[in-house]
């Protein structure tokens, strides 16, 4: 006899081959109109679903998951950031939680790296003064940036994300700097040349350009307080494509405003979509909706992973990308 294939409900719309899989593989809920889900729509979804595939825009805490069926044994995010997701509650109810690492990790860090170089060369001001209309032509004055080569790059968050902007980063003469929960194994560090700073307030105070790239954790959750913010240098520049809310977001747009930051590239938010109207009117900072790990291939990939980690479970394995409360 053929074996009941699962009910999947997938929370967004996904590349059209991955659903076409999805539709071969399991008995799948998909979300055609990619319409975001309302917390009422997620816990439907719950109710019903064997396996709930969720994104970044849903919020999955205690409250949805209260309300998830005995079925429900699976949550295979789409993504490998989890913050949204309640990962004490899932284990409780004795749910599993799977998301997409490694496979995002050279186009977050490409993107991270198009930041860095976008703000202090101006690129984005320069675009914009063009397709004004307003360009008078060439001049030894316009548009000053500052120099990328020689300068110090402070990554805060030493994981796969921040390591492969590291790599990059050396290609671009920067000096790497890191702060992290632990210093990272001494094989990388020796490759990189990198300064290991155990303390984030002094490595803050001395960089020229931070990126931010840790997770998003309770641990994390504003770790760049107003107070830390105040410690970096006015000339440096400060790039997330982490999480906003590892950044205190108003903080951040009273220091831009005051003219106490130099610049800033930001593909994350505390509250997205909205943005701090201070960041949105700031000719010096560089703002990306939320597109860090956006190419075909990587949310072609992304798929396939949900799909393995899917079937792996379903198939009575352990799926490869299972989340636990203590990686973070
Ligand atoms: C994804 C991300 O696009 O994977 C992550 O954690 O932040 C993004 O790059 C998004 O989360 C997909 O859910």
């Amino acid at each position: 006899m053929q074996r009941k294939k699962p009910i999947v409900v997938v929370t967004r719309k996904l590349p059209d081959a991955i659903e076409t899989r999805m539709m071969e593989l399991f008995d799948v809920r998909l979300n055609l109109d990619d319409k975001a889900m309302s917390a009422a729509d997620l816990a439907e979804a719950v109710k019903t679903a064997d396996v709930l595939v969720p994104t970044v825009t849903d919020h999955i805490d205690g409250k949805i998951l209260a309300q998830a069926g005995e079925n429900l044994r699976l949550i295979a995010n789409y993504g490998a950031g989890v913050d949204h997701i309640d990962l004490a509650s899932s284990r409780q109810r004795g749910i599993t939680v799977t998301n997409t690492p490694d496979v995002l990790t050279e186009d977050t860090a490409d993107m991270t790296m198009a930041l860095l170089l976008a703000v202090p060369r101006r690129i984005s001001e320069g675009a914009r003064l063009l397709h004004s209309g307003d360009w008078k032509g060439w001049s030894p004055t316009l548009l000053p940036g500052r120099r990328i080569w020689g300068k110090q790059l402070g990554i805060v968050g030493m994981g796969r994300i921040g390591t492969a902007l590291a790599r990059r980063a050396r290609g671009f003469g920067l000096e790497i700097h890191y702060h992290n929960r632990r210093p990272v194994h001494p094989d990388v560090e020796d490759e990189l040349e990198a300064t290991y700073w155990e303390s984030l307030d002094q490595m803050l105070s001395r960089m020229d350009i931070i990126s931010v790239n840790c997770p998003r954790t309770p641990a994390t959750f504003h770790l760049l307080s107003r107070r830390r913010l105040e410690l970096i240098q006015p000339h440096a520049y400060l790039v997330n494509t982490s999480r906003g809310e590892v950044i205190d977001e108003r903080a951040l747009g009273d220091l831009i405003d005051a003219g106490k930051i130099a610049g800033a590239g930001l593909d994350v938010f505390e509250h997205e979509p909205a943005v701090d109207p201070r960041l949105l009117a700031s000719d010096n900072v560089l703002l990306l909706p939320h597109l860090s790990s956006a190419t075909v291939e990587g949310r072609h990939e992304m798929g396939e992973k949900v799909i393995v980690n899917i079937r792996a479970f379903v198939d009575g394995h352990k799926p490869p990308d299972r989340v636990l409360e203590t990686m973070f």
